[in-house]
């Protein structure tokens, strides 16, 4: 690992490089797979028949557990309707099952003429043993909702429903954290968001901990994760896409900066600790010149 930069990417297909066991002490796994719903990945059938697509992944998910340390944890993104696979190979894997988080999405449903509208996409948090290493109690500050009587004074905990984080999508709402090429559309149509591996990495590490991404797309987890200062490794089989994760890891542009959720999480008793970021000394350098100013 550059022990400059803290992170490292790697060209390779996840699987066959995780057999080679080179890598070893993971505390956090993000694992946001193709979905085999017929995408257009130039690395990856994304049409395949259901039981190989599973039984690929739940191999993916031993070799994780294998090389993750006691307590370890992973989260597993997903389509809703595959809730039930996550669960079961993730637990053929030999991880714990901890929630079911419903990330809600904010753009509008996908409608469904037979059943409800398609709304949320789901998270599994699981862990290696019964109890996580790490788990920190993050506490968030949204608007109050029209119901509630009493301003809070100190916000609240995070649940599992996470109505919060915006997706990036083709539309206006996708702002300029979206990569783009010069015709302006998006370069991956999958990438995360920052606040959303934000969430993950503060909830589940401390600084100076290993994150791991198996199928690393934009190198969201990295750029989060050395903001934060924890290690990273990245796994991306597309050379176009690790070429664009170096390119972003070198350059962090404003909309990749952790920063502006700071003030979001200020109710979290142990912030400090798990968030040291120059923010401190920009905020504290303000304070004294605003004294100084009087
Ligand atoms: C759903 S995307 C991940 C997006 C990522 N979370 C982000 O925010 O950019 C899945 C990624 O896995 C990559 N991929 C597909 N098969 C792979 C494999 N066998 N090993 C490693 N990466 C793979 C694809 O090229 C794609 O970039």
């Amino acid at each position: 690992m550059d022990s400059e930069n803290i992170y490292k990417i790697i060209q390779a297909d996840c699987l066959k490089f995780l057999r080679r066991r080179a890598i070893t002490n993971i505390d956090l796994t993000f694992v946001d797979p193709p979905f085999n719903q017929g995408k257009d990945y130039k690395y990856f059938n994304d049409t395949q028949p259901e039981e190989k697509y599973w039984s690929w992944l739940q191999e993916i998910l031993k070799e994780i557990y294998t090389i993750s340390t006691e307590g370890g944890a992973i989260y597993f993104m997903q389509r809703e309707k595959n809730t039930e696979h996550v669960i079961r190979v993730l637990r053929e894997a030999n991880w714990v099952f901890q929630n079911l988080i419903i990330w809600k999405k904010m753009t509008s449903a996908v409608p469904s003429r037979y059943r409800y509208s398609k709304h949320h996409q789901i998270i599994v948090f699981a862990t290696k043993g019964k109890k996580p290493r790490v788990f920190n109690r993050l506490r968030i500050d949204p608007p109050k909702a029209p119901n509630h009587k009493y301003e809070r004074t100190n916000g609240m905990f995070v649940t599992d429903v996470w109505d919060d984080i915006r997706e990036l999508t083709s539309g206006y709402f996708a702002g300029d954290e979206a990569i783009r090429n010069n015709r302006g559309e998006r370069v991956h149509t999958q990438q995360s968001p920052i606040a959303l591996l934000l969430r993950i990495i503060l909830s589940s590490t401390k600084q100076g901990d290993i994150v791991f991404d198996p199928f690393a797309g934009t190198g969201v987890t990295l750029v989060v994760a050395s903001q934060l200062k924890r290690k990273s490794i990245g796994i991306e089989i597309d050379p176009e896409y690790v070429e664009l994760i170096r390119t972003r890891l070198k350059s962090l542009r404003p909309s990749d900066s952790v920063q502006r959720y700071f003030s979001y999480y200020r109710y979290t008793h142990n912030l400090t600790e798990i968030w040291q970021t120059p923010y401190f000394s920009t905020i504290t350098q303000m304070q004294i010149f605003k004294d100084k100013q009087g």
